[in-house]
């Protein structure tokens, strides 16, 4: 699936952000299996147990089955580039290490690979003796 689509399909996620607190609504959209899955932040009263837009999407593919994801895809409210938090990027290492981060205005489109986002991450592979 090409950026624009993927984007597309981020800023209609977007539409469903729960933000009532920070009012700063996001929207990210992913693909993997050929599946599109979206996502929106979801804040709560309780502000530590906000969910981002990013892991909102990633934890919809996992709990249906995809844990290889290929390509997500990241806008909000801001109309600014928006990446994505620490804890996102870790989440990613996880489930999509060797996949592509694409940010948007909504209009200009810039593209990394999570291994540029989390350089020397945190795996599996580092729990082995
Ligand atoms: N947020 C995301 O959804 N993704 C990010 O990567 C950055 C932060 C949300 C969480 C919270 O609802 C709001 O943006 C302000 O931090």
């Amino acid at each position: 699936m090409d950026n624009r689509k993927l984007i597309d399909k981020a800023l209609e996620a977007m539409n469903y952000a729960y933000a009532p607190y920070s009012k700063f609504k996001v929207g990210a959209a992913l693909i993997t299996d050929g599946v599109v899955y979206t996502g929106c932040n979801i804040e709560n009263s309780s502000f530590g147990a906000t969910i981002c837009a990013e892991r909102c999407a990633i934890s919809k593919a996992v709990s249906e089955g995809h844990k290889n994801i290929q390509k997500i895809a990241i806008v909000s409210s801001s109309g600014n580039f928006t990446p994505p938090c620490g804890i996102c990027r870790q989440v990613m290492e996880e489930f999509m290490a060797d996949g592509t981060v694409v940010l948007s205005t909504g209009k200009e489109i810039k593209e990394y690979t999570v291994r540029e986002l989390l350089p020397a991450g945190f795996s599996a592979e580092d729990m082995k003796g």
